[in-house]
């Protein structure tokens, strides 16, 4: 499998993970780093693939290919499971490289959705439905180089499975940090008609070809049925309990072509 096989020690990697901070964008070297103290900083201490804290703390990771810890996520930068930051993920390379598949861009995208300042994005406003957040890497397609300033463009349907397709709820842009890193704090899309959960995509990158895809959940009905699903294309979810209570956490890291 490709890219998109992302190791459970990378999932959980992520899922726990804490703030943020500078991205050396390596693969080798050291462990990650310590735990920090509550986690609050929006972009703190992220090395490529750091170890995740201990529980209730914040931690900031090291450089290259620590291993996944546990811990819940602090408020700030790129955890999970709290309203921190993208922690723990890392950005290592692909166990095999493979470009993520693309996909229908299906009939209800809208160009200009709000675009975050950051890296993380906020798709929760107005509405409601179980905690999702997803998290992962954009990658030249070489699926090592992480791709900074690349926009992801996502919109999904609400829990009911109904598109806002007036204004932007359930939409929006932000631009990968410096490890080609992202995440959005969402919630699980409805399935509708015969379709199953999933969550749509613009990926672009002056450095690589525009990529429209969806992000599909795994053990979800419909997914043997719809003609339009992709094995590559189906993620796990993880179930993370963190300062806003269980969150549901997925990893889809991108390879543009
Ligand atoms: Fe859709």
């Amino acid at each position: 499998m490709g890219k998109q096989s992302v190791s459970r020690r990378n999932v959980l990697g992520l899922a726990l993970g804490l703030p943020l901070a500078a991205c050396s964008g390596s693969t080798s070297g050291a462990e990650g780093g310590s735990a920090g103290n509550g986690g609050t900083g929006g972009v703190a201490g992220t090395g490529a693939g750091g170890n995740a804290g201990t529980a209730g703390a914040g931690a900031s990771g090291g450089v290259g290919g620590g291993t996944a810890g546990s811990g819940a996520a602090g408020t700030g930068g790129f955890g999970a499971a709290g309203s921190g930051g993208i922690g723990g993920q890392g950005c290592e390379g692909p166990d095999a490289c493979a470009v993520t598949q693309d996909n229908i861009e299906g009939p209800f995208y809208k160009s200009g959705a709000p675009m975050s300042p950051g890296a993380i994005a906020n798709l929760r406003s107005g509405v409601t439905g179980d905690l999702l957040q997803v998290v992962g890497v954009v990658y030249a397609a070489d699926c090592t180089t992480p791709l900074s300033g690349a926009v992801v463009d996502v919109w999904q349907a609400d829990s009911d499975g109904v598109y806002d397709n007036t204004g932007f709820t359930l939409r929006a842009r932000m631009r990968t940090e410096a490890c080609g890193r992202y995440r959005f704090d969402t919630i699980l899309p409805g399935n509708y008609d015969t379709r199953p959960r999933h969550i749509h995509y613009k990926v672009s990158h002056p450095d690589g070809l525009g990529l429209t895809t969806q992000l599909y959940f795994a053990g979800e009905e419909f997914n043997d049925t719809d003609p339009y699903v992709r094995e590559s294309l189906i993620k796990p979810l993880d179930r993370v309990t963190g300062q806003e209570g269980a969150v549901w956490v997925c990893r889809f890291d991108i390879v543009l072509a």
